[in-house]
């Protein structure tokens, strides 16, 4: 991938931006094109929108680390402009091999390019937060974490987006309506003889690494960063 020259792209490229992560992760993020920053790193999501991906990853109680980041497309455009279908196509067997690697549980796509690979002529503001399933693998299709930047109203929208994605990895049940407060009960007389209080037991934390990944192994995923 590092050499490719399947589009134009290639020509005016800092560095190929292939993605990272590990390579068992159940979760892919998948965004629209590097940008500048990205470019000159070649690391997926490294800019403002980044930033603000990761604290949205941790909305859905994961952590970057534990999940797979990469692009459509993995040059940038010039100008920061959107992808063309053409590229999108020249670079679609760099994301095949990604996914078949990886072979994530869950893919979360982050703006329209990414959607309309697998919701082909859908509207973003339609279906954002509808998961669908497309053989083995959970597809869900986000705005993308720039979309908020530029535009504040759909902050909360993809912050809530990204609760309700956290509560689908973890079988969370969806919060419930509050049920109205029952009245107040009579006042009970103490008991004469106390029990001792057993000691608490502290409840494990629902996270990454009892949902999100396998087994517990001593042995850490290899990275991909590829190829
Ligand atoms: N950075 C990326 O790597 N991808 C995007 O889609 C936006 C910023």
């Amino acid at each position: 991938m590092l050499g490719c020259t399947q589009c134009s792209l290639s020509k005016g490229r800092t560095r190929v931006v292939p993605g990272e992560g590990p390579e068992n992760a159940e979760v892919m993020f998948i965004g629209e094109a590097p940008g500048q920053n990205e470019d000159r790193q070649g690391r997926p999501f490294v800019g403002a929108a980044g930033q603000f991906l990761e604290e949205l990853i941790g909305l859905a109680g994961l952590q970057r680390k534990d999940v797979y980041i990469c692009n459509i497309i993995k040059c940038r455009p010039p100008g920061n402009r959107d992808p063309l279908p053409a590229e999108i196509q020249a670079c679609s067997s760099w994301l095949d091999q990604q996914i078949r690697l990886v072979q994530p549980k869950t893919i979360v796509t982050l703006g329209r390019f990414s959607m309309a690979r697998w919701f082909p002529g859908q509207s973003i503001s339609r279906i954002h937060g509808q998961p669908a399933q497309h053989g083995d693998v959970t597809v869900y299709p986000m705005y993308h974490p720039a979309a908020a930047l530029h535009q504040a109203a759909l902050k909360e929208t993809i912050q809530n987006d990204m609760r309700a994605l956290g509560r689908l990895l973890h079988g969370t049940p969806e919060p419930v309506e509050a049920a109205p407060a029952p009245p107040p009960a009579a006042p009970q007389r103490a008991p004469r003889v106390t029990q001792p209080v057993a000691p608490s037991v502290p409840t494990s934390s629902v996270g990454v690494a009892s949902s999100a990944s396998s087994a517990p192994t001593t042995e850490q995923p290899q990275q991909l960063s590829f190829f």
